[in-house]
């Protein structure tokens, strides 16, 4: 059996927090914010408002705009690195929300790479037999672990969540798929409660994001520009052949590098770093809905989407657009 990508839903917080919102909070200008990482704005939760939240509200918006009933869902998947708590999981949460009482739950693990990765399993789980319908949610809710002191990190961060629905079908619209992790890399990108953890030190459940963003960078480049070639040919295509890149949309410098290095044209790239910042698990749907929004996503379509982040870890597939 092959999976099918049948229907996308987004959610983002209310509250929209500009660049010039940061000039009392840390030593910065709008136009280095701008220049550096093409942001705009990006939307932050309030006090009351989870990540377990934001999923449910963006499986509603897939439910409302498709018209599809969720009830016969048997897999929920979460990619998330900031869930409410660590127990239960984001998936357990969302299952029982929805009251999706046939589904099992499972949150995946892979930081801005997550949502890739629950493709990945998700089409895995449908070729297995073993599941018919499988919700996949990106979410992240990373003003809640951002650094607020650290000025080269904190102007990143947004929060926001998609949603898609695959499923089992004759013919299926989900290519062949890559994954990889450059594990060395782990220690350019942490949560800091947990790394406090692994040295032995008292553990701190409030972690806050530490990157090294150039090194993160420069990984991110070059993997993504050599594996989108790879992914290309494990499906058959060239770059040529696709029509839209969708990168985990982490800084704008980025996609313009990944273009340089690759002649695939910016233009045909979609993004959602310049509205919604970065949103780890959910940059990748967001800039689907985007790319919907605007017109320029069409049935049919060619698309890649790959994300890549913390890990640092990988993952890509092509889906021809429903
Ligand atoms: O989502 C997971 C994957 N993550 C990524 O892919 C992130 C990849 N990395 C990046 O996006 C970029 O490296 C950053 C946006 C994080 C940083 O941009 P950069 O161009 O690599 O800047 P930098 O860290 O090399 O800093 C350049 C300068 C430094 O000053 P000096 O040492 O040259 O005097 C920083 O202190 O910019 C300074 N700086 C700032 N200046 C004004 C750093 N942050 C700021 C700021 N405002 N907010």
């Amino acid at each position: 059996m092959n999976a099918r990508l049948s229907a996308i839903g987004m959610y983002a917080p209310e509250k929209i927090v500009t660049n010039h919102d940061f000039l009392s909070m840390i030593e910065t200008t709008e136009e280095w914010i701008v220049s550096r990482t093409g942001i705009q704005t990006r939307h932050h939760t309030g006090p009351t408002e989870f990540t377990s939240d934001m999923c449910v509200a963006a499986a509603k918006n897939l439910a409302e705009v498709s018209g599809i009933d969720l009830s016969d869902v048997d897999m929920v998947l979460v990619s998330t690195v900031s869930p409410d708590q660590p127990m239960p999981s984001m998936a357990c949460l969302v299952q029982c929300r929805l009251e999706l009482h046939h589904s099992g739950a499972l949150d995946v693990y892979a930081a801005c790479a997550g949502f890739a990765y629950g493709i990945v399993v998700a089409k895995g789980l449908i070729a297995a037999g073993s599941h018919r319908k499988v919700l996949v949610i990106g979410a992240d809710n990373l003003s809640r672990i951002t650094d607020f002191s650290d000025r080269s990190s904190c102007i990143l961060f947004g929060d926001g969540a998609g949603a898609v629905l695959i499923e089992a079908d004759e013919k299926g619209n989900i290519g062949e798929t890559i994954t990889g992790a450059y594990g060395e890399g782990g220690a350019d990108l942490y949560l800091s409660g947990f790394a406090d953890k692994i040295n032995g030190q008292e553990i701190v459940m409030n972690g806050k994001i530490v990157q090294n963003g150039r090194r993160v960078f420069k990984w991110a480049v070059t993997t993504v520009a050599e594996q989108m070639h790879v992914l290309a040919a494990k499906n058959g295509l060239t770059l040529d052949d696709i029509d839209w890149f969708v990168p985990h949309s982490a800084n704008l410098r980025i996609l313009e590098a990944i273009s340089k290095e690759t002649d695939f044209p910016l233009e045909r790239m979609l993004e959602s770093i310049v509205d919604y910042g970065n949103t780890s698990s959910a940059s990748i749907p967001l800039a689907l809905c985007k790319g919907i929004r605007e017109g320029k996503l069409k049935s049919g379509d060619k698309v890649m989407l790959f994300g890549f982040g913390g890990g640092l870890a990988y993952a890509a597939t092509v889906v021809t657009w429903p």
